[in-house]
Parts: C-alpha cells; sequence; structure tokens
C-alpha cells in the first residue's frame, strides 16, 4: 500500500497533466487532519484510492469506508487499499453510512453535484461525524472576483472559495481554509 498500482499510476499521470497542483493539493488534505484523532474515515468519491491511501500512511490505525459510483475506479482502489478499507458503490447524494465519523474527506469531488446539493451533503456530513470531529473538502474552486460583463456561472460551476467556506459554515461547521491555490483549495469544517 505504500506506492500507488500500476492501475492508479496510470490515473495519476493523467490527472496530474490536467491538475498540476493535484499532488498539492493532496497533501494538502491530509496536513488538513494533523492533530486529529482519527478511527473512522469516509473518503467520498475515493476514485483509485489515491486520497485514502495517503490518509491511511498518515494515520495507519484508521479504517476507511471509500465510496465511489464508479465501479472500474474503485476496483482499482480495492486493488491497492485491500483490506485496509471497506469498498462501497455509492454516492454523495445518499444517505451516509453510519457514524460517527473521526474524519469525513471528498477531494474532487463535490464540485459535481448542483450548488443546493452541496449544502444539503455539507448538512449530511455534520450529522454524520462525533463532536470535535472534521470534514476535510479539497476542491475545484472558480477563481477571482466576479468581472463587471463576465457571463454569469453555469449551473454546476465549482463554488468561489468565499462560497464554499460560507456552506460550510451554514452546516453547523466552524470554517477555516487551510490551503488555496490559483483554482483549487482546501477548507475544514470543525465539528
Ligand atoms: C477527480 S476524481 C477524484 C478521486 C479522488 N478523490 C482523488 O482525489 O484522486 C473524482 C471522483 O469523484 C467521483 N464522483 C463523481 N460524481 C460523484 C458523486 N455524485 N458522488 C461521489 N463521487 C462522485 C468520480 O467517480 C471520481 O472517482
Amino acid at each position: 500500500m505504500r506506492e500507488p498500482s500500476q492501475a492508479s499510476a496510470a490515473y495519476l499521470e493523467v490527472i496530474r497533466r490536467e491538475l498540476p497542483e493535484y499532488d498539492r493539493l493532496q497533501d494538502e488534505v491530509v496536513h488538513a487532519t494533523d492533530g486529529l484523532a482519527v478511527a473512522r474515515i469516509l473518503d467520498l468519491g475515493t476514485g483509485t484510492g489515491e486520497t485514502s491511501r495517503r490518509l491511511l500512511l498518515a494515520h495507519p490505525e484508521a479504517s476507511v469506508i471509500a465510496i465511489d459510483p464508479d465501479a472500474e475506479l474503485l476496483q482499482i482502489a480495492r486493488d491497492q487499499l485491500g483490506d485496509h478499507a471497506d469498498f462501497r458503490l455509492g454516492d454523495l447524494y445518499e444517505p451516509l453510512p453510519h457514524g460517527p465519523f473521526d474524519l469525513i474527506v471528498s477531494a474532487l469531488s463535490v464540485h459535481t453535484m448542483r450548488p443546493i446539493d452541496r449544502s444539503q451533503f455539507f448538512s449530511r456530513a455534520h450529522r454524520a461525524l462525533r463532536s470535535g470531529g472534521r470534514l476535510v473538502i479539497g476542491d475545484a474552486v472558480t477563481p477571482g472576483i466576479e468581472l463587471p460583463g463576465s457571463p454569469p456561472l453555469q449551473d454546476r460551476a465549482p463554488d468561489r472559495l468565499e462560497t464554499l467556506v460560507e456552506r460550510i459554515s451554514q452546516a453547523g461547521f466552524t470554517p477555516k481554509t487551510t490551503w488555496s491555490g490559483a483554482d483549487l483549495a482546501v477548507v475544514v469544517g470543525q465539528k
């Protein structure tokens, strides 16, 4: 489990080309869990399992429930993480598995939802975390301020960073942006 599997490495090559800050984002997601006692992790939008792999290196005693709607990607995650995680087909719109979790993480997935659904997901995450638990969202954000005459944001455009922070706050968390790049950010919600 120390290194990415061959199939995951192929996926990583593609995503690194598309997102040059992919590794920085993953590092910052893990960094955002510093100081938290972590036994139960829920990783939503697991993909090939890269986020979970890194989290398990940082928290080797933890167990992960890894959820993704794509069976092929989940199989790659299963091949590299094996017994270290419980893999489930599912998505961010569904009720969350029975908690309480210490840590709920989602990397590069929440922005695929409609804005209203993002807020509802954060409320579900709040209910599924233990008191003192943490939500860590590493995701795309829409950069910059709105310029006069710029076209309106599309229905599913990523949130602006301040909107993402506000949604997490409104779900009951104390929010904190722990890292932001050009169009990626990590926002923590402390319960
Ligand atoms: C860019 S990949 C990120 C995967 C992994 N978290 C990472 O950082 O490497 C986005 C993942 O989100 C998943 N996804 C897309 N829509 C989703 C949804 N509604 N609920 C949960 N996962 C979703 C995709 O199947 C894909 O695995």
